[in-house]
Parts: C-alpha cells; structure tokens; sequence
C-alpha cells in the first residue's frame, strides 16, 4: 500500500493551481442518465471519487470516453444494463446515492444497498432525508437483503422541506424532480456554490429550475433533456486548504490560482481576524508569512459560513497561532477525532466534547507516524507534517486520493517534502 513520506520544515513558496472541483464534478457522472444524448465535462479531477463513479456509470450501462485535460464524455442511452448500482463500487463513496434520483426518474425504479465513504457522520452515514424526498415525489422504498429498492411509475412534483440541510439531498432532489411531472419546491434547500453550478448545467440541458444558491429552488418537471457542456468550477475547498498550508508554514509567498475568492468568504473572516497575511486577486489568492498569528474560534457552518471540510486544516492552523481557540464542529460529529493525532504530534487539544475542541497555542509539532483516518482529516495531518519537525509517514493515503489530484507531485511544485512509497 503506498504511503507519503514527508519530511517537515521546507520552505513552502511558489505557484500551485486549483484542480476542477470534486463535490462539483462528481454530480454530473449521474446526471449523464437522465438523457440519452452526450454530456462533456471538464476538467473532471483525477480522483478516486471521480474514477468511482466513472466505474458505476460504466457498470450500469453508461458509456465514458476519455479526452485531453480531464474531459470527458458521458451517455447513458436506454435502456440501461441494468439499475440495482454494484455493492463494491457503492461501499466506497457516499456520492454514489446520487445516481439513485436520475436512474428512479428516468427507469422508474432502481436498487442500490447503503452508500459508504468517508466515517465522518453518525454510525452509518443516514440518507433518511433521500428516502423520504423521493416518498414525497410519489415513489415507494422496500428494503430486502440489505438492499433498498425505489420504485414510481410516475414522480409527481410536490413541496420537500428538508429538516437538516443537505448537500447532496438538495442535489438529489433537484436532479430527481427535473423529470417529474409538475412542479417541484425544494425548501431549506443547501446553498453551496456547487449546488447553483449544478442547477445552470441542468437548464442548458433543458430543465426548468429557479433559486438555486437560495433555501428555495422551484423544478418544473419537463418530459426529456438534451445533451450539453458542463465546465466544472475550481474546487474551493483544495483553495482553502492551499491557502491554510501556506498561512501555516509561515515560510515563503504561496500564489494559488484558479480560485474564485467570492466561494471562500468565510475562510477569508477567519484569516483576517488570526492576522493571515493573504490577498486577494480576480481568479487567485496570495499568501505571506504573518507577522503573527492570532487564535480565533470558529464553528462549521452550512454555506455561506464556515465549510466543515475547511475544519481539519483550520485546526491545524489553531496549533500554530498564539492564544486559545475553540473549534465548534456541527455538521459531522467524527469530525474532530483526528485531532488526537495532532496532540500525539505536540499540539496542546482538549476535547470537550465530541463537536468541540480546544486548541492552545503555538506549539511545535513532531513528525509521526500516521494512519489517515478520512480525506479530510488526511490532508490537515499532511499540512501538520510538513511544518513538524522530523518525518513522518502517513499511511491509508487512498483516502487522501480520493479528493486532491497528484498531491504529492502538486505539493512538491511549491517545495514541500513529500514522497510516495509503495511497499516496505
Ligand atoms: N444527514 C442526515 N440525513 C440525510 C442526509 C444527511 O441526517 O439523509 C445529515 C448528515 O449526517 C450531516 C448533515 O446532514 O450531519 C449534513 O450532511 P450533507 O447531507 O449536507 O452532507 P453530504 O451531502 O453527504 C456534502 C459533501 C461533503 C461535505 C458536506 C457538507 C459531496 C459529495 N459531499 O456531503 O464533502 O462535507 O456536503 O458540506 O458533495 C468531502 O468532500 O470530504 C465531503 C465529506
């Protein structure tokens, strides 16, 4: 199994470019089966999550042919090979219950057992707030051998008000209700950039879909969608991340490009109220060493606020600046388990709860050896081993690739010690 080696301390400096996001590009795999014509896309991250869901979209039927630069075309011609999605393609991404929305819709009916990924929520991932959308739009769940089982002769548009949240509900919801029939009123519905992106990408498809990027989005069911482009947004959440590394090793300026500034606000609040030296341009944001940084509470947020994926690497950030901070975590509660990891490493981290830590600092941190526990919590403990001292060596990093394209070679690009060893 391959680890990254990486020895702390080298000066971080130089240009680093954001890669197409994954929670964006990941959506239009699925997409692909609610038309018979052909989708291109791009550029679409050479991720484990991408290649996972390229693999069940082959596995149903769907056909994926590779381009230059990430692109990709997609289609999914009925009738499909077959609509119960592969247990072993499923267990391993949560993003695989979005297929479940475009295949009811169009095939009227679809089996898929409980989707994995990441063990970041309560005991099992719940998709409660799925299951009871789709009732509202008329169709009915059986659960039988661990598999549940989606049937509709018909959807019908109806109101779902979600009590939580959702990223991919929302998304789920939209991309179910556009081929439902009549009109569709999605209320508390997520507002993250991803979800408005989704929504323009399915108009220039055919669909009739208003509000996306506020809490209510309107779908009027239409018959049939055509083919088209989608051009995938700069993933916000590796800009953060690039950008808390370079804030974090305090060493040399760090331009990251192919950021769009205005999806990271909450980020930037933070970095102005620790003292990051950063600035902002149309498409990049530019890093400098701080003349100190200062410790700031924050809590995790649904967007516009503070992104939960952006709290590991904060975390690590909090070990570096001078003071107490309480890190709040609200949206998944295994979120801050990593940090045990980090103490291990010399950070001082109370636990004062399972959604709230402590952080006291400056201190220094120690190389280790690491198992990366999720894909999140992976890439804060490789910033935290790149500004330790000594090496250290992070295993299980599958979970790594599953969201950052080539990150050693990436990382490498603005000096970081990193390697990738397969074997002993
Ligand atoms: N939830 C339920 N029932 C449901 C669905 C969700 O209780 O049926 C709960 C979750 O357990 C969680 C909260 O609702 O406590 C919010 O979860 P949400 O559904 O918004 O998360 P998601 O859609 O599964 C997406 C991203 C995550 C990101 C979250 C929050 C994708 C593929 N994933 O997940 O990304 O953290 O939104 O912004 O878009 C990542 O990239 O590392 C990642 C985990």
């Amino acid at each position: 199994m391959p680890r990254f080696v990486i020895r702390g301390g080298s000066k971080i400096e130089g240009e680093i470019r954001v890669s197409g996001a994954k929670n964006a590009a990941l959506k239009v795999f699925p997409v692909s089966i609610l038309t018979d014509e052909t989708i291109r896309v791009a550029p679409v991250p050479d991720i484990e999550d991408c290649a996972c869901a390229k693999e069940v979209l082959l596995a149903i039927g769907g056909k994926v042919s590779e381009g230059e630069k990430g692109a990709l075309e997609l289609q999914s011609r009925a009738p499909l090979r077959t609509v119960k999605l592969p247990e072993k393609l499923v267990s391993k991404f949560r993003a695989s219950i979005m297929f479940v929305g475009p295949i009811l819709a169009r095939f009227h009916e679809v089996e898929f057992p409980h989707p994995g990924g990441c063990v970041i929520g309560a005991a099992e991932r719940p998709i409660d707030m799925f299951l009871d959308g789709f009732a509202r739009l008329g169709a009915k769940t059986t659960v039988r051998n661990g598999y549940y089982r989606i049937t509709a002769k018909k959807l019908k548009g109806n109101t779902i008000f979600f009590p939580k949240v959702t990223v991919t509900g929302t998304e789920s919801m939209m991309t179910t209700a556009v081929l439902a029939e009549g009109v569709t009123v999605l209320k508390n519905a997520a507002m993250e950039p991803e979800i408005p992106a989704l929504a323009e990408f399915l108009n220039r498809l055919g669909a009739r879909i208003k509000g996306a990027g506020t809490p209510t989005i309107t779908i009027d069911g239409v018959k049939k969608l055509g083919g088209g482009e989608y051009a995938v947004i700069p993933d916000r959440i590796e800009a953060g991340t690039f950008a808390v590394l370079a804030a974090a090793s305090q060493s040399g300026e760090v331009i990251i490009r192919n950021v769009i500034p205005g999806h990271l606000e909450a980020l930037w609040a933070m970095f102005d109220r620790t003292g990051v030296n950063y600035r902002l341009e149309k498409h990049a944001v530019i890093v400098r060493p701080s003349r100190r940084l200062s410790a700031a509470d924050v809590v995790t947020h649904e967007y516009p606020g503070f992104a939960t994926d952006l709290q590991p690497p904060y975390t690590v950030l909090m070990t570096q600046a001078r003071g107490i901070s309480l890190i709040h975590e609200t949206i998944f509660d295994r979120r801050l388990l990593f940090t045990d990891i980090l103490s291990q490493m010399g950070a001082k981290i109370i636990m004062a709860d399972p959604h709230r830590i402590v952080v006291n600092g400056p201190s220094r941190l120690e190389g280790k050896k690491i198992i990366s526990p999720d894909l999140r919590a992976g890439i804060a403990l490789v910033i935290a081993s790149l500004i330790a001292e000594g090496n250290s060596e992070i295993e299980n990093i599958y979970q790594i690739d599953r969201g950052y394209e080539r990150l050693d070679e990436r990382l490498r690009g603005i000096g970081a010690d990193i390697a990738r060893v397969d074997g002993e």
